[in-house]
């Protein structure tokens, strides 16, 4: 009997736990796919097309030979202020008037969303 009452504890534990651990697994999984996403915005063609000036050395997945931009690397410990690199997206002119790099956020070229999923990926770099 004492067994079966250890066994019971056992058990309610691991649901506890179980229940706690979903919603930080979903939160993973959710910010995964962001992260993906975003990858996909700065790799396409007709969106982003980050890789047609900057590398990004740390993401494999990244294939060019672009080299007429920074490489887009260390970006969180570069700019740990979201909001300036959001800004930067938006409209690089405001730093650079000279600047070939689109204004992504003034020119309607991304969506203020897409530009967000675009940082989250920048952030994993
Ligand atoms: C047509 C070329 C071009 C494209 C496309 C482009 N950029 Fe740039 N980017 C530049 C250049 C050139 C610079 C260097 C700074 C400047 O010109 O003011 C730069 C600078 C940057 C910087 C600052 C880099 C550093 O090391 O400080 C970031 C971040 C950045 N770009 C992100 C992006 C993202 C994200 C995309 C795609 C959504 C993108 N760029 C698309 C040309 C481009």
């Amino acid at each position: 009997m004492r067994a079966l009452g250890r066994a019971c504890q056992f058990f309610a534990a691991l649901a506890v736990a179980g229940a706690c651990a979903a919603p930080a697994d979903r939160a993973a999984a959710e910010s995964q796919a962001r992260v993906d996403r975003g990858r996909e915005l700065a790799h396409d063609f007709n969106k982003g097309n980050c890789l047609a000036c900057h590398s990004a050395p740390r993401d494999s997945s990244a294939v060019t030979l672009a080299n007429i931009a920074p490489p887009l690397i260390m970006i969180r410990e570069r700019y740990p202020d979201r909001e300036a690199l959001r800004r930067h997206i938006w409209d690089p002119m405001q730093r650079n008037p000279n600047t070939i790099m689109p204004p992504y956020g003034k020119h309607r070229i991304l969506t203020d969303e897409e530009i967000d999923l675009v940082i989250d990926y920048l952030y994993t770099l």
